[in-house]
C-alpha cells in the first residue's frame, strides 16, 4: 500500500506570518498532525529549516512526543540540525538541500559532491536508530551515489514533474526519468519515496512510477484544507492513493 506522509510545514508558515517569535499562536502544526493521523495519514513530515521560517525547534520535539505514526524530519546536512535530530530521534530523516533564498526546497541534493559528509551523517543517524532518506532528482549518478552513502531510502524529487505537468511532451519525458530512476534505485537495494508539488490533479499520472512506498505531500493538502478542512483533504488524497499498484 502506498503510504502518505503529511508535511505540515505550511501550517507553521501561516502561524509564523502572524505570531513569529511568540510562544503561542495559531494554527498549530501539532494539531494539524493529529488531525491528519486521525484521517489515516501514515506519517508526519516536517522540515526544521536553518532559518526557522516555519517549523520551530519546539514543534519538532512536540511532534515526536505527541504523534503516534512516524516522524520524518526533513533537514539540511548541517551540524546544528544533525545535533537536534540526534536528540529528537525521529523515525527517519530526509536530507535535503537548503538555500536561504529559495521559497521551498528547489532541486535535489548533490549526493555526489557531498558523498563523504553524507556517509558520516548517515552512519551517525543509523547508529542512533534513525533511518536515512536522501531527496534527489531522478539522476543516475545521484542514485548510484545514494546507494554508496548507504541510505535506506531515496525520495525522488517530483517538483519538475509537477511543474511541467500541463505540457504532455515534457511530462512524458519527466515521468520516464522518474520510472527509470525508481527502477535503478530499487535494483541497487534502495527503497523509494517521492514528493514535492504533488496534488489531486497530477497524482494519478505519477502512478506509472514503480516501487513507491511513500509520498510526502504538504502544500496542496494545506491549501485544500483552507476550504474543506485538513481531515477531508487528507482523506481525499488517501482515497486517490489507493489506486496505486507498483
Ligand atoms: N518532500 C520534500 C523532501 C520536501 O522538501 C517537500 C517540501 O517541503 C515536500 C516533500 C512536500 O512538497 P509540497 O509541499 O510541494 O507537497
Amino acid at each position: 500500500m502506498l503510504k502518505l506522509g503529511v508535511n505540515i510545514d505550511h501550517v507553521a508558515t501561516l502561524r509564523e506570518a502572524r505570531y513569529r517569535g511568540r510562544a503561542h499562536g495559531e494554527p498549530c502544526p501539532i494539531e494539524a498532525a493529529l488531525v491528519s493521523e486521525a484521517a489515516g495519514a501514515h506519517g508526519i513530515t516536517a522540515h526544521l529549516r536553518e532559518d526557522r521560517r516555519h517549523i520551530q525547534d519546539k514543534d519538532i520535539f512536540a511532534l515526536r512526543e505527541k504523534i503516534s505514526t512516524r516522524l520524518n524530519l526533513e533537514m539540511a546536512n548541517a551540524p546544528e540540525i544533525i545535533a537536534i535530530a540526534l536528540k529528537v530521534k525521529p523515525h527517519i530523516v530526509c536530507i535535503v538541500p537548503e538555500r536561504r533564498q529559495e521559497v521551498t526546497t528547489e532541486g535535489g541534493l548533490d549526493v555526489l559532491a557531498a558523498e563523504k559528509s553524507l556517509t558520516a551523517t548517515r552512519k551517525k543517524m543509523n547508529a542512533a536508530g534513525i533511518e536515512v532518506s536522501l531527496f534527489i532528482a531522478p539522476d543516475t549518478e545521484q542514485i548510484a551515489a545514494s546507494a554508496r552513502v548507504g541510505a535506506q531510502f531515496i525520495e525522488l524529487h517530483t517538483g519538475k514533474f509537477a511543474e511541467v505537468f500541463s505540457d504532455a511532451k515534457k511530462r512524458k519525458a519527466e515521468l520516464k526519468r522518474l520510472v527509470d530512476g525508481a527502477n535503478h534505485a530499487h535494483a541497487l537495494g534502495l527503497r523509494v519515496n517521492a514528493g514535492h508539488g504533488l496534488n489531486c490533479n497530477n497524482l494519478s499520472a505519477l502512478f506509472a512510477v514503480p516501487h513507491l512506498e511513500e509520498l510526502n505531500i504538504g502544500h496542496s493538502l494545506v491549501s485544500r484544507a483552507v476550504f474543506i478542512g485538513m481531515k477531508t483533504a487528507v482523506k481525499e488524497m488517501l482515497a486517490l492513493m489507493k489506486k496505486y499498484r507498483s
